[in-house]
């Protein structure tokens, strides 16, 4: 690993380390996206998940932010849905409906279909690559964060065969099946550490896990099946990775009574949605707190996202804080209005130079 780029803008591992900044980070999640002109364009010539299967291109698309934009952090361009397809299930992105499954997890007999412990390290090498490529790339301007779908979120899209509203059918094999339920979540966890590992070993410098559907689960559910799956998580790869651990970021999107588990955890960062209250960010402090305007606030007039962001920015006052979106940015979000809120969050705690 030595021999990467010396690091010139280091503020999210200087926060995570417990050490001052001179002014409040910001990443924002999805930053490469349909958002921008020029990915769209490359979009034109390439397919989703050509993208992510190519360094060169999955580099390029990382990259696209962070010359637009005064970042703090940039994350490997990839998708939560490549463990899926390391187990053999196949999986495209399908415009206007996003990821699809064609043959979903109907009955427990369908995990004997698919590679419940695929060799992480063959099958996804191509993401490793795509980090380390990138992180050379990116020269030390910002740090590079890796990335999983958490267990449950990628149970979830696996029996679903894509997005929906209620998560009926993966509850159902909550319910219904239990035990194959822990089955396929404990070899998801099983992926999600192995590829976790690989990807701070290939040079990313933070990781975060997806729980995106923890909003479907009832706290009986959250306890019973993912919440010891999380906390494995962060344990083992830290485990594995030693003192050269990046630090593990966790979100639990819609998970309020979820992030209060995660104060006693191994997790460094909690991200948190739009919709916590400053009193529960206050719960959390003994942590780094990464969040949190809606997304839909970038739709409203530039003075009022400045005055939004100044709110948020208080909400979080004695806390170390990352400051980001409280879930991806929305496609038809304009980039100009995204460029107020991330020169706000740096004009507003900026710190006079000593
Ligand atoms: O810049 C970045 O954030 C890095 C890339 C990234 C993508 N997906 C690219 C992407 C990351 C970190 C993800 C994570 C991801 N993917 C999550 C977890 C975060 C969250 O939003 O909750 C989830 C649930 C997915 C699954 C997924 N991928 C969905 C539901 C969709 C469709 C929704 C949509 O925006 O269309 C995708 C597609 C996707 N992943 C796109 C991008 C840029 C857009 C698809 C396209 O270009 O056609």
């Amino acid at each position: 690993m030595s021999d990467f780029p010396v690091m010139t803008n280091d503020r999210i591992l200087r926060i995570c380390r417990g050490e001052e900044v001179d002014r409040t980070p910001i990443w924002i999640m999805r930053q490469a996206g349909r958002y921008l002109s020029e990915f769209r364009e490359y979009r034109k010539k390439h397919e989703f998940f050509e993208i992510c299967r190519n360094p060169e291109y999955a580099c390029e698309v990382t990259m696209q932010p962070l010359r637009r934009f005064d970042l703090d952090a940039s994350i490997i361009f990839s998708d939560i849905m490549v463990i899926p397809q390391a187990m053999e299930m196949e999986c495209v992105m399908i415009s206007g409906k996003g990821p699809t499954f064609t043959s979903p997890l109907d009955t427990p007999e369908d995990l004997d279909k698919i590679n419940l412990s695929p060799d992480v390290n063959k099958v996804l090498q191509y993401v490793f690559d795509a980090i380390t490529l990138t992180r050379k790339t990116i020269g030390g301007k910002q740090p590079l964060f890796g990335f999983v779908g958490a267990p449950w979120t990628l149970m979830a899209y696996m029996v679903e065969g894509g997005g929906s509203k209620t998560y009926s059918k993966a509850k159902k094999w909550l319910y219904q099946y239990p035990e194959a339920s822990e089955k396929l979540l404990d070899a998801l966890t099983t992926v999600c550490i192995d590829f976790l590992v690989g990807q701070a070993r290939a040079g990313a410098q933070v990781l975060q896990v997806f729980e995106s559907h923890a909003d479907a689960l009832s706290p009986e559910l959250f306890h019973k099946f993912t919440l010891k799956l999380l906390k494995r998580i962060a344990t083992e790869v830290k485990a594995k990775l030693g003192k050269d651990s990046p630090p593990v970021s966790i979100f639990c999107k819609g998970g309020h009574f979820m992030n209060n588990e995660f104060v006693k955890s191994e997790y460094d960062i909690i991200q948190v949605d739009w919709t916590i209250s400053r009193e529960q960010i206050l719960e959390l402090k003994s942590k780094v707190v990464q969040g949190n305007l809606d997304p839909c606030q970038l739709y409203a007039p530039k003075e009022e996202i400045e005055k939004a962001t100044r709110e948020m920015l208080k909400k979080f006052e004695g806390v170390r804080h990352i400051a980001n979106l409280g879930h991806g940015i929305y496609p038809d979000t304009d980039p100009d209005h995204l460029r107020t809120y991330i020169d706000t969050v740096h004009k507003e705690t900026q710190k006079a130079q000593a």
